[in-house]
């Protein structure tokens, strides 16, 4: 079976084609870091635009470097939500077109469901259950993962999300966007114990987070250096704000498994690309006998391949769409 997938639920326009849950034969996508970098985050009115833009292009693309055409498509998957509103409707509005007009089954896909599941585009994937963390600009959410469609909430933000506070912290030092990358770049030159920024732990066996006051805090100290007309030291801020994130992170993950009597952990979404979060997750894992799987980067960030094998299992589950099902800008995943 062959499968078109289209993701475009935030910045990224993404199309992929993948054969079964197994081979990925194309995985295009296209950023839009020129259209938002100048505002330090996203525009979401500017990010539809580009989408309309760049879907037909980016589909193209995909269907070439898989060498196939619409025809030899089976199945259309397309990220339903959470999301922009208006991003997610141009792919998903796109992609029921073409299955309408092709008479090709469609599939809406929750955009979690993704990253939960990206794990299976690697060679080496765990068995169920397993402990998924999936940390990005939007979401910071602990779940259990029972099956390619059996997916519970742990824990989750009560506030920010991880890459929100990275995206708002780099704003604030004006290392420009999106600020994951270039916190974990420049943290790579500083000193992570330099400043003890807090941890929000909200309680003994908590499995939620809060980064809102982290973030305050890094506004607080740079305002202060300020004041004194002193510069702050950017790789010692990065670096010790990152250290702060990346141990709330970790420890509560390794809890989830501890008290679910789970030894599979995963990592997903774009802050699943940071390289002390993926360096001491594995460290943690090895030192206390769990296995870690950390897909790449690439499959970490937002991209069509995800969505492929998302919808790979949800229509295997009987999914469909019709042509006047809608999107939803919040997932139904995440317990509230
Ligand atoms: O999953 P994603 O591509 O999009 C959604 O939010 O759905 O994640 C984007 C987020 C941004 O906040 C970005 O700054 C962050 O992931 N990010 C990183 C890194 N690469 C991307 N955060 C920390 N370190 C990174 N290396």
């Amino acid at each position: 079976m062959y499968i078109l997938a289209i993701e475009s639920s935030c910045d990224d326009t993404s199309a992929a084609v993948l054969e079964d849950d197994r081979r990925v034969l194309s995985n295009v996508v296209s950023s839009q870091f020129d259209v938002h970098a100048r505002y330090g985050g996203i525009v979401p009115e500017l990010a539809s635009r580009r989408h309309i833009e760049s879907i037909w292009p980016v589909v193209h693309s995909a269907l070439d470097e898989a060498s196939v055409s619409l025809k030899d498509i089976d199945l259309i998957a397309a990220t339903r939500g959470p999301g922009l509103v208006g991003s997610l409707l141009v792919g998903f509005t796109f992609a029921k077109a073409l299955a309408l007009v092709n008479n090709i089954p469609c599939v809406g896909v929750d955009h979690m469901a993704g990253h939960l599941l990206s794990v299976f585009l690697e060679k080496e994937t765990p068995q169920f259950p397993y402990i998924a963390l999936i940390v990005s600009g939007g979401n910071t959410t602990i779940f259990k993962v029972s099956g390619t469609t059996e997916f519970t909430t742990l824990g989750r933000t009560r506030d920010d999300a991880a890459g929100e506070a990275f995206d708002k912290v780099a704003k604030l030092l004006e290392l420009g966007y999106p600020g994951g990358p270039v916190v974990d770049k420049t943290a790579k030159l500083g000193n992570p114990k330099a400043i003890s920024f807090p941890r929000a732990w909200l309680g003994e066996g908590s499995l939620d987070f809060s980064f809102s006051g982290l973030k305050t805090s890094v506004l607080n100290q740079v305002n202060r250096l300020r004041q004194k007309n002193e510069a702050p030291n950017l790789p010692d801020i990065c670096a010790s704000f990152q250290s702060a994130v990346v141990e709330v992170l970790v420890e509560k993950t390794m809890l989830a498994a501890k008290l679910a009597d789970i030894t599979s952990i995963v990592i997903g979404g774009g802050v699943g690309a940071n390289s002390h979060l993926r360096s001491q997750m594995a460290h943690r894992c090895n030192m206390e006998g769990f296995k870690c799987y950390l897909p790449s980067p690439v499959y970490c960030t937002d991209n069509g391949a995800m969505i492929g094998i998302a919808g790979y299992h949800a229509y295997k589950h009987g999914s469909m769409v019709l042509p006047d099902t809608d999107v939803y800008p919040r997932s139904p995943l995440i317990m509230i």
